[in-house]
C-alpha cells in the first residue's frame, strides 16, 4: 500500500495552483531600459531581442505601457556618447546631462514610477571602467567624489533609490552619509552586494558601448567560485545601511541568493541580467525550447531561491503575456 503520493496534489489546475510555493508577479519586477541622445529613436539590440535603446520622447511611450501593464519600477541606463567621456566621467554629474534630465521628465510625467538610478562610473569613463584609471589600476577611494556628485545629481532629479553598481568598497556608507548630509534621506539604496565578474554581460556592454577599454573587471567584481566572500559584502552593506541587497547575476548564482536570503532579513534583490535574457531568446529563435515557458521557469527560480525583487528584461514581456 502507497499511502503517501504525491501525485494527488498535482492532478488539477487547480490543485497545482493551490498548493504552488512560489508565484511571480509583475510587482516584483524592476524594468531595466535602455536610454541614448536625441529624438525618435528606438533602436535595437541585437543581442537581446524586444529590447531597445530609446530617446527620452520613446522611453517615455515605453513607460507608460509597462505601468499599464503593472510595472511600476524601472531601471533606467544611459548611453553616453563617446565625446562626452572623460578619464573622470565628469558628464555623470552634469544636472543638465542626459541621464538626469530623463529622470526629471519621467518623475514629472509619472510620479508613480519608481525609479532605480544607475550609480557608476561606466558609461561615462573613457575608459570603460567603473573607476578612475590610474598606470593601468583602478582606483577605489578617489572614485567615490565622483559617485557622491553623480547620486546626488540623480537625487536631485527625483530617483526614489540609487543603485551603486560598481562593486566597490565603501560605497554604501559614503552615498548614504551624502544623500542624508543633503536633505536625501528618502532616497533608498539597492547594494549591487554580490555582482560577479561575468560573462553574462556581454549584451549589456554592447547596448552601452560600456565595455572596459583594456583588461577585465577580476580586481573589483567577485570571482564566480565565491559565495561566503558574498556574506562578507553583505555584512558590508547591512551596516553601512544599504535597504535591498543585490545578487547578479541571477541564474548561475542562485545558491548566493538562497545564502544571502537566509543570512539577511533585508530584501533580496537579483538582477537577471543580459546574457541570461539573450540565451533564452536565442534558443527560443531557434526553436529549441518554448522560450515564454523558459521565462517563466528561469523567474519562477530566481524568486523561490529567495529574491523577492527581480531586475530582468522580461518584465514587459512576462507583463504583456498575462
Ligand atoms: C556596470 C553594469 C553592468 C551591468 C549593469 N551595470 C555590466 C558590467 O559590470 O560591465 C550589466 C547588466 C546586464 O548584463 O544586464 N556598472
Amino acid at each position: 500500500m502507497m499511502l503517501r503520493r504525491p501525485r494527488r496534489n498535482r492532478q488539477s489546475e487547480a490543485i497545482r495552483n493551490l498548493v504552488a510555493e512560489t508565484q511571480v508577479t509583475v510587482k516584483d519586477f524592476i524594468f531595466p531600459v535602455f536610454l541614448t541622445e536625441g529624438q525618435n529613436k528606438k533602436i535595437a539590440i541585437n543581442s537581446m531581442p524586444g529590447i531597445y535603446r530609446f530617446s527620452l520622447d520613446n522611453l517615455l511611450k515605453e513607460i507608460e505601457e509597462c505601468l499599464n501593464l503593472g510595472i511600476t519600477s524601472f531601471a533606467p541606463f544611459p548611453q553616453i556618447e563617446e565625446s562626452s567621456k572623460d578619464k573622470y566621467g565628469k558628464e555623470s554629474y552634469n544636472t543638465k546631462g542626459l541621464y538626469p534630465s530623463a529622470i526629471r521628465e519621467i518623475k514629472k510625467q509619472f510620479p508613480e514610477a519608481c525609479l532605480f538610478t544607475d550609480v557608476a562610473l561606466d558609461p561615462y569613463s573613457s575608459d570603460g571602467h567603473d573607476g578612475i584609471v590610474e598606470n593601468g589600476q583602478i582606483l577605489n577611494d578617489e572614485t567615490l567624489e565622483i559617485l557622491g556628485k553623480m547620486a546626488l545629481a540623480q537625487a536631485e532629479a527625483g530617483a526614489d533609490m540609487i543603485a551603486p553598481s560598481d562593486m566597490m568598497d565603501g560605497r554604501i556608507k559614503y552615498l548614504r552619509e551624502i544623500l542624508d548630509s543633503q536633505g536625501f534621506t528618502d532616497v533608498g539604496i539597492l547594494a549591487y552586494t554580490a555582482k560577479y565578474a561575468s560573462a553574462f554581460y556581454g549584451p549589456f556592454r554592447e547596448a552601452l558601448d560600456s565595455a572596459p577599454k583594456f583588461g577585465d573587471k577580476k580586481t573589483y567584481q567577485m570571482n564566480p567560485a565565491n559565495v561566503r566572500e558574498a556574506l562578507v559584502e553583505a555584512a558590508l552593506d547591512y551596516a553601512e545601511g544599504a535597504d535591498m541587497l543585490m545578487v547578479k547575476p541571477a541564474l548561475a548564482y542562485l545558491d548566493v541568493i538562497k545564502t544571502l536570503h537566509d543570512h539577511f532579513d533585508l530584501p533580496i534583490a537579483a538582477y537577471n541580467v543580459s546574457g541570461e535574457y539573450a540565451m533564452i531568446k536565442a534558443a527560443a529563435a531557434n526553436g529549441w525550447i518554448d522560450g515564454e515557458k523558459a521565462m517563466v521557469e528561469c523567474l519562477t527560480s530566481i524568486k523561490r531561491a529567495g529574491a523577492k525583487v527581480i531586475l530582468t528584461y522580461f518584465a514587459k514581456e512576462f507583463g504583456s503575456k498575462q
